[in-house]
């Protein structure tokens, strides 16, 4: 199964992917996370990310592109995947439909989580991240055992650096620019499933394993 998560900055996609992960068995790819991962180990392409994601743009296609493309040729993406946060823009969505078409393929399901804006904004300022493995937690509505530290693997969580509130902004907008046409695009192709992003995090997995089934 082939799984792509919309949704505006904070909308919970990577919560849901990594729930839809696990109850699949099926690896969660985050262009996001792929990114940190790089800037954190001191990579030409952490660098390059970088200069965009701290001001809330979008990194350059052609660089994403590459990146996501080999991810998805690895032998643990052969039955399937849950991408989140690409594509991010029409001629993302596109590249990635002709890759697909190549070898007879094709994305199963587009699940958008919707989230109004206001909601955006207060998730972000509680956000905490571990660089590491790249799990998420929220100081209210979903905090790590002991404070600071990640449930999964120990490290230190931070607040990311384009989780302070003017770049969270910049997201917003970048996000009703150049992703949420993407909505309209899956819609056309029939494979567009919406849910309520606002409610309880199991609350919205529940109505994702609904649309999945
Ligand atoms: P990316 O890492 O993809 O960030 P994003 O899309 O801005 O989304 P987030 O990870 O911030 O939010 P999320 O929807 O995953 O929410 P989460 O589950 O954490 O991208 C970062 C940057 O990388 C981009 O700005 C860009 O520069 C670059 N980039 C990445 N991909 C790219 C691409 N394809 N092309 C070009 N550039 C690219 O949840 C948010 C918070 O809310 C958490 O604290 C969580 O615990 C909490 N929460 C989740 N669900 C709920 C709920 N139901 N109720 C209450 N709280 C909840
Ligand atoms: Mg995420
Ligand atoms: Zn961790």
């Amino acid at each position: 199964m082939k799984i792509i998560m919309l949704g505006a900055p904070g909308a919970g996609k990577g919560t849901q992917a990594k729930m839809i992960a696990q109850r699949y068995g099926i690896p969660h790819v985050s262009t996001g996370d792929i990114f940190r991962a790089n800037i954190k180990n001191g990579t030409k392409l952490g660098a390059e990310a970088k200069q965009y994601m701290d001001q809330g743009l979008l990194v350059p296609d052609e660089l994403t592109v590459k990146i996501l493309l080999d991810r998805v040729a690895q032998e643990d993406c052969a039955k399937g995947y849950v991408l989140d946060g690409f594509p991010r823009t029409i001629p993302q969505a596109q590249v990635l439909d002709e890759a697909l078409e190549k070898q007879n393929e094709k994305i199963d399901y587009a699940v958008n989580v919707d989230v109004p804006d206001e909601n955006i904004v207060k998730r972000m300022s509680g956000r905490r991240a571990c660089l590491k493995c790249g799990a998420t937690f929220h100081i209210e509505h979903i905090p790590p055992k002991q404070e600071g530290i990640c449930d999964s693997c120990g490290s230190q969580l931070v607040l990311r650096d384009d989780d302070r509130q003017e770049t969270v902004q910049n997201r917003l907008k970048v996000y009703h620019d150049q992703t949420q046409p993407l909505i309209d695009y899956y819609e056309k192709k029939g494979i567009l499933k919406s849910v309520d992003g606002t409610v309880d995090m199991q609350d919205v997995f529940h109505a994702i394993s609904n649309v999945l089934a």
